[in-house]
């Protein structure tokens, strides 16, 4: 629901549990009062804030504007034709509109409620325009700014940002989401320091080193209680979330990163922001992640794969069996033992098109490779169909290999600034994706693949950030735009894709975890979480990626031991937990296996296929952090059904109490666990919500435990 009361210029989102306030003060300054836990009690502004004379430092400000008395670090930055920085916006109006407008080529959480537009203006004939939607059911509002140059003289945004939110208090936790290849999304918390901190990329997507969303939180929040705000932004390209504390609170500021941005606005012309997701939630980050979860369940998964209660296939993916070396019939013995194993899909991952026997070549040459695959990939399809599988296919359509075809017929399609040697990564430079001839042209190889058979599921796959960005299709004063024309590019290209081919299930993937966002969950309803399977290592990535992200959004896999990344050992369900977690597929050589072994794998399938529903539409509790082991659950929202999950250390013969358990109601419990196959136990709601359900203790090279929880009355 929206108050908009422009009487007193007061203005209020509630959603079911949380409310967000602003107010215009006599100065037509834009002040944000308060986002927090429901009321309808309006806040009044502090005396200090209604003197005329406030130094506007001390503000806490909706949209706050440069080089006018507000010294925090600015982000907004429209840069006039006189060559000034500064900007004074002062409110000119606001109205509610019932239904959520598009933002034109970008991605949105959608089907929301009301939108409340409040207009700012600065003199010098700019218009922003700030949008507000609130998602009631899940407590989530989302916000992005549309700036306007009204005026008759050019204007050059150098900084936009979706959105901020200027906290009263100084002493807040700050969360990010950081590290590497084989290591994304690691939480690093700590108190937010004097002074700015930042995330971001440069890198053109958001790149493994962070993830484009942070949570502020209480000092004392846990898992299960107090105060967090969870900010996201609905983007996959360079991007920067800073926070700034000063004397007056702190200030977290979130968009389009800066640095390599400038978009001229000519007189009449728009810029629409990314949209910026938040959620408040009292009980803690547990409370938090699973308002973000509801969100995009409900809200930013479209198209066909949005039924979430419908199967999802079980796949195995060719990469760590096959690597670059195969041929047909390698792949046909795989897809039998994968059929044995229970898997409904097969996927050939990289190594398929002409010449690709290693990563140096090929890329951008998006025809099969004869010598592997005789008939092609409609021959291929065909074979893989017969086996009673359906056929999925790789491909990393932003990519070009210095080798390729494509390259020797297109050398300017690559990202490349004249003059300069173009940086490789792993053998490859990036298609200029910014250029709409670009993307035609790799738009009808993609066709012509996905029409050639019937293609059930694409993984598409970046391999590396973006350098050397420049655009051969824009002149000078207009190459500060590529960055993100890239990435509008991108989008527009998964849009047709989506349009094109509604049956198709979509996997983003960026060298593992690079582009995992909710801008691509828009596109695609799941993301590879990372190249690293070990069962351990996944308990931290998994756990981190769940703070914004659902666990049915989470490409995760059951791949071989020794691990290939790690060369670690776990037991099958350690790693079958992992990957029942996620999407679950394979990712190994089961050729190497026997009749016995592959049927050791079937009854974790026959789990997925009983409990997939409630795997991806359930609540998801984290119950112990990752540790040397962790344990987490995904409940159904009444309780009446869960799955619970622990491996590592936990296993210890600790007792894990439920929270979702319902009292009154009595559970069965059957396990899955070394020792513990067929095992059925019966609790008391009230004991596994108070003592706990036992688990065993489990010794060896990462145990791991499943059980499943139905009531029973
Ligand atoms: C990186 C991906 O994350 C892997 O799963 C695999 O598809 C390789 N690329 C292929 O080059």
């Amino acid at each position: 629901m929206i108050v908009c009361d422009n009487t007193q210029r007061r203005y209020a989102l509630h959603t079911a549990h949380t409310t967000y306030q602003m107010a215009a003060d006599a100065d037509g300054r834009l002040l944000h009062l308060y986002y927090g836990k429901r009321t309808d009690a309006p806040r009044t502004i502090a005396p200090p804030h209604n003197d005329p004379g406030c130094w506007p430092d001390l503000l806490p400000q909706e949209y706050p504007a440069p080089g006018l008395g507000d010294n925090h670090a600015p982000f907004f930055a429209p840069e006039w034709s006189d060559g000034s920085r500064a900007a004074a916006l002062h409110f000119a109006g606001a109205e509610v509109c019932p239904a959520q407008e598009v933002l034109p080529g970008l991605p949105s959480f959608h089907t929301g409620g009301e939108t409340l537009r409040i207009t700012l203006q600065d003199p010098q004939s700019l218009t922003v325009t700030l949008r507000y939607t609130v998602f009631a059911d899940c407590d989530l509002i989302t916000r992005s700014a549309v700036v306007e140059n009204t005026g008759s003289a050019p204007v050059t945004l150098r900084g936009v940002p979706s959105g901020v939110v200027d906290f009263a208090r100084k002493d807040l936790d700050l969360i990010t989401f950081d590290g590497a290849w084989a290591a994304e999304r690691t939480p690093f918390r700590g108190p937010v320091r004097p002074g700015v901190q930042s995330i971001g990329s440069v890198g053109g997507i958001p790149t493994h080193a962070h993830n484009p969303a942070v949570v502020l939180c209480a000092p004392d929040a846990t898992e299960n209680r107090g105060d967090c705000w969870g900010l996201a932004l609905v983007y996959s390209g360079n991007f920067r979330i800073q926070t700034e504390r000063t004397t007056a609170g702190i200030r977290v500021s979130a968009g389009i990163e800066p640095y390599g941005f400038a978009w001229p606005l000519a007189p009449g012309e728009c810029f629409s922001t990314p949209e910026l997701a938040l959620v408040y939630s009292e009980q803690g980050l547990g409370g938090m992640s699973r308002c973000f979860h509801d969100a995009v369940r409900s809200h930013l998964l479209r198209g066909r794969w949005r039924d979430l209660t419908a199967p999802r296939p079980v796949l195995l993916n060719s990469w760590e069996a096959c690597y670059f070396t195969f041929n047909e019939e390698k792949l046909l013995t795989l897809a039998r033992a994968a059929k044995t194993a229970g898997a409904d899909l097969f996927v050939l991952d990289d190594g398929w098109f002409r010449g690709r026997n290693s990563d140096t070549t090929s890329l951008g040459d998006w025809v099969a490779d004869c010598a592997k695959l005789p008939e092609g990939v409609p021959g291929l399809c065909r074979k893989i169909k017969a086996l009673g599988l359906d056929f999925g296919i790789w491909v990393e359509p932003e990519a070009i290999s210095p080798d390729s075809d494509l390259y020797r017929a297109h050398p300017d399609w690559a990202l490349q600034i004249p003059g300069r040697d173009t940086l490789e990564i792993r053998h490859q430079y990036t298609l200029d994706f910014s250029r709409a001839d670009v993307r035609e042209g790799i738009w009808q190889q993609l066709t012509a693949l996905l029409d050639s058979c019937p293609v059930r599921y694409l993984k598409w796959d970046v391999n590396r950030s973006l350098a050397n960005v420049w655009s051969a299709a824009l002149p000078a004063d207009r190459q500060g735009e590529v960055y993100h024309r890239y990435v509008l590019g991108l989008y527009e290209l998964q849009q047709r894709l989506v349009d094109r081919y509604p049956d198709l299930l979509l996997e983003n993937c960026a060298g593992g975890g690079a582009r995992f966002d909710f801008g691509m969950l828009y596109y695609s309803p799941q993301i590879w979480c990372s190249d690293n399977t070990d069962a351990l290592d996944r308990l931290m990535i998994q756990y981190g990626t769940s703070f914004f992200y659902p666990p049915c959004v989470m490409g995760a896999h059951y791949s071989t031991v020794p691990n290939h990344t790690t060369g670690r050992t776990a037991s099958v369900e350690a790693r079958m937990a992992a990957a029942l977690s996620g999407t679950f597929g394979f990712e190994l050589d089961l050729t190497q296996y026997t009749p016995e072994q592959l049927d050791e794998l079937r009854p974790f399938v026959d789990f997925y296929h009983a409990h997939g529903a409630l795997l991806r539409t359930g609540t998801l509790y984290r119950l112990c952090p990752p540790d040397g082991g962790a344990a987490w659950a995904i409940a159904a929202p009444d309780g009446s059904e869960a799955v619970v999950f622990a491996s590592g250390c936990v296993l210890d013969g600790r007792s894990l109490p439920l929270p979702f358990a319902a009292g009154h109601h009595a559970y069965r419990a059957a396990m899955l666990a070394t020792g513990l196959e067929g095992c059925t136990e019966r609790y008391s709601g009230e004991s596994l919500a108070v003592h706990g359900l036992p688990l065993p203790a489990l010794r060896g090279n990462m145990p791991g435990f499943l059980c499943h929880l139905q009531q029973e009355d």
